[in-house]
């Protein structure tokens, strides 16, 4: 890494503290390349004391990381990309989810960035995607390798609260449009860049292809478990200021809902990806 910067883990499988960068769309190319590197190896890097930070720089420096897109449902906040997760909104991300899975070449980067945070609770969790496929039992790999699965985001922010009623429906409707999307993905992609084996799972794989609904859920539970096992994650406590960029492509993230009605705002930009490609090309 560059002199002055330092690169820190904070889990055994995943997670570091990156200090002595400046985020911004001026960041020199050689310190953009160290984040990079950092970002592949530990899935998920984090800042602190980024409240220089504004949508426009947030989205300059997303730049620097790939193309910034816009979630395909949810409209823009502060910018041209952002994606708003906060109160007013009432966007909920207490799920285990790859983000935008349900298009084919979903994001390759997220780069989140905390305006506000509660006075307890509202930690995201992450995991990575590559230490669960590999602590599977050699059967299962071999099993994982040659599934597919089809991604909708009939459960994304987008989707209508079970039991949403009134006025909560009426306040869904003006936010969010309603275009139904659907993608078969590789259960195992081949990461693009690291070469590594990772599971597409999470929370809008709606079903295994060539499965029934129930083998497909017990099938699905049994390889999202590894995912969701502690020894494959870690655990963020934000502060304002802060900033997470994960590699879309080797990780999950769940964000907690329990700071009550505390004000949490965030901001998420994220960078084009590839078409995930399987282990058979
Ligand atoms: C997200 O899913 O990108 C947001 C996670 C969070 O709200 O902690």
């Amino acid at each position: 890494y560059p002199e002055g910067v330092t690169v820190r883990k904070v889990g055994g499988r995943i997670g570091a503290v990156v200090e002595g960068v400046r985020l911004g769309g001026d960041l020199d190319e050689v310190t953009v390349a160290a984040v990079r590197t950092a970002i592949l190896r530990h899935k998920v890097v984090f800042f602190r004391g980024q409240e220089h930070l504004d949508p426009t720089s947030h989205e300059a420096f997303a730049g620097l990381l790939g193309t910034p897109v816009a979630h395909p449902t949810v409209p823009s906040v502060d910018g041209r990309y952002a994606l708003g997760i906060d109160n007013e909104r009432g966007g909920r991300a207490n799920q285990w989810h790859t983000d935008v899975t349900f298009v084919p070449a979903y994001p390759a980067f997220s780069i989140l960035r905390a305006e506000v945070v509660p006075p307890y609770g509202g930690n995201t969790l992450w995991s990575n995607t590559a230490a669960a496929y590999t602590e599977l039992p050699e059967p299962l790999r071999v099993l994982a390798d040659s599934l597919r699965g089809v991604h909708t985001n009939d459960y994304d922010y987008a989707a209508v609260r079970p039991g949403a009623t009134g006025a909560a429906l009426e306040q869904h409707r003006k936010v969010f449009t309603s275009v139904k999307f659907q993608t078969e993905h590789p259960v195992v992609r081949v990461h693009p860049e690291t070469g590594e084996r990772t599971l597409v799972l999470g929370n809008f794989l709606q079903k295994l292809t060539g499965f029934a609904a129930r083998d497909s859920r017990g099938l699905i539970d049994i390889l999202q478990s590894h995912v969701e096992r502690p020894e494959n994650t870690v655990r963020w406590q934000w502060r304002a200021g802060d900033v997470a960029i994960w590699d879309n492509r080797a990780t999950q993230h769940y964000g907690v809902d329990d700071s009550d009605a505390h004000e949490r705002t965030l901001r998420r930009v994220t960078v084009d990806g590839e078409v995930p490609v399987g282990v058979d090309g």
